[in-house]
C-alpha cells in the first residue's frame, strides 16, 4: 500500500494532574514532566516526517484552575525552552505559538515571542504550542473579524471556507491529518474544532508524561491503515 502522508499532528496532551497523583505527588510536577516530554515527543516526530506538530498546552478554560496551577504552568515555558530551545534551534523547529497571547502574564509573553523570533527562519518541523487557545474563541475572533473587514469596505461578503479560514490562527497552516488525545478521555475539549473537520482521531489511555515516541509510532502506524475518503467514495 502506499504510504500515505501525515504532515500535521495535533495532541492534546492530558492527564498530567491525575499522572502525578497516582504517584503521590502535586499536580504540578505532572506538568512539569510533561513539559520534558514534549520535547521527546517533537524529536520522535520529526524523525518520523511530520511537518508540524499541535500541542494543546493551556486552554482558554484552563484559566478556571487553581491560580498555583495556573501561575506554575505560565512559569513553564520559560522553563522548557531555557533548556531546550538550543538544540530546538539546532534541529531546524520552527516554533508558533497558539492563541491570546495577549492575554497571557508579560514574562510568559516574551519568553513565547522570544522562541518565535529565534526560531523564525527555520524551515524544519512546525513545533506549535497552544496556549490560552479555544476553537470557539478563535471562529468567533475570526468571524468579528471578517465583519470589521466588509464593514470597512476591505472584503465583499460571501466569502467562501478557503477564504474564512484566512481569519484563524491557523491560517499558516495545513488541516490536520492526525489528532492524538492522551489520558484515555475521548472529547474534543474546544480544540481546533474547524481544523480537525476530516481528522483522523486516536485516543491512546497513557497520560501526557507516559506517552512515548513508541506510542506516537503505533498511532502512525494506524493512520496507515485508516481509509480517508473525505465524503467521496473509494477507487476500487
Ligand atoms: C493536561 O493535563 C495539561 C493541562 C490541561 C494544562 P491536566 O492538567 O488536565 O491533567 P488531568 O487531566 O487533570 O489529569
Ligand atoms: C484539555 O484538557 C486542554 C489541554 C490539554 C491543554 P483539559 O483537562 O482541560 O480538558 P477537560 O476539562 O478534561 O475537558
Ligand atoms: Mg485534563
Amino acid at each position: 500500500m502506499e504510504k500515505k502522508e501525515c504532515k500535521h499532528v495535533a495532541i492534546i496532551m492530558d492527564g498530567n494532574g491525575r499522572y502525578a497523583k497516582k504517584q503521590g505527588k502535586p499536580r504540578t510536577a505532572g506538568h512539569l514532566q510533561g513539559a520534558d516530554n514534549v520535547r521527546s515527543i517533537a524529536i520522535a516526530a520529526d524523525e518520523l516526517g511530520v511537518k508540524y506538530l499541535t500541542l494543546y498546552a493551556f486552554s482558554t478554560e484552563n484559566w478556571k484552575r487553581a491560580e498555583d496551577e495556573v501561575n506554575f504552568i505560565m512559569k513553564l515555558p520559560k522553563m522548557f525552552f531555557d533548556k531546550y530551545m538550543d538544540e530546538f534551534i539546532d534541529r531546524g523547529f520552527k516554533m508558533n505559538i497558539i492563541g491570546e497571547l495577549d492575554q497571557l502574564p508579560k514574562a510568559t509573553l516574551s519568553v513565547l515571542e522570544r522562541a518565535m523570533k529565534r526560531s523564525k527562519n527555520n524551515t524544519g518541523l512546525n513545533l506549535n504550542i497552544c496556549m490560552n487557545y479555544g476553537s470557539q474563541r478563535e471562529i468567533t475572533l475570526a468571524a468579528n473579524a471578517y465583519a470589521k473587514d466588509v464593514l470597512e469596505g476591505k472584503k465583499e461578503l460571501g466569502i467562501d471556507s478557503q477564504g474564512f479560514e484566512e481569519y484563524l490562527m491557523t491560517k499558516d497552516f495545513p488541516p490536520v491529518d492526525l489528532l492524538i488525545r492522551t489520558s484515555g478521555e475521548l472529547r474534543i475539549s474546544n480544540y481546533l474544532l474547524w481544523q480537525i473537520a476530516y481528522a483522523e482521531l486516536e485516543f491512546v489511555n497513557e497520560s501526557w508524561p507516559e506517552f512515548t515516541p513508541e506510542i506516537l509510532k503505533k498511532c502512525l502506524q494506524d493512520y496507515q491503515n485508516r481509509d480517508r475518503r473525505f465524503g467521496g467514495v473509494d477507487n476500487v
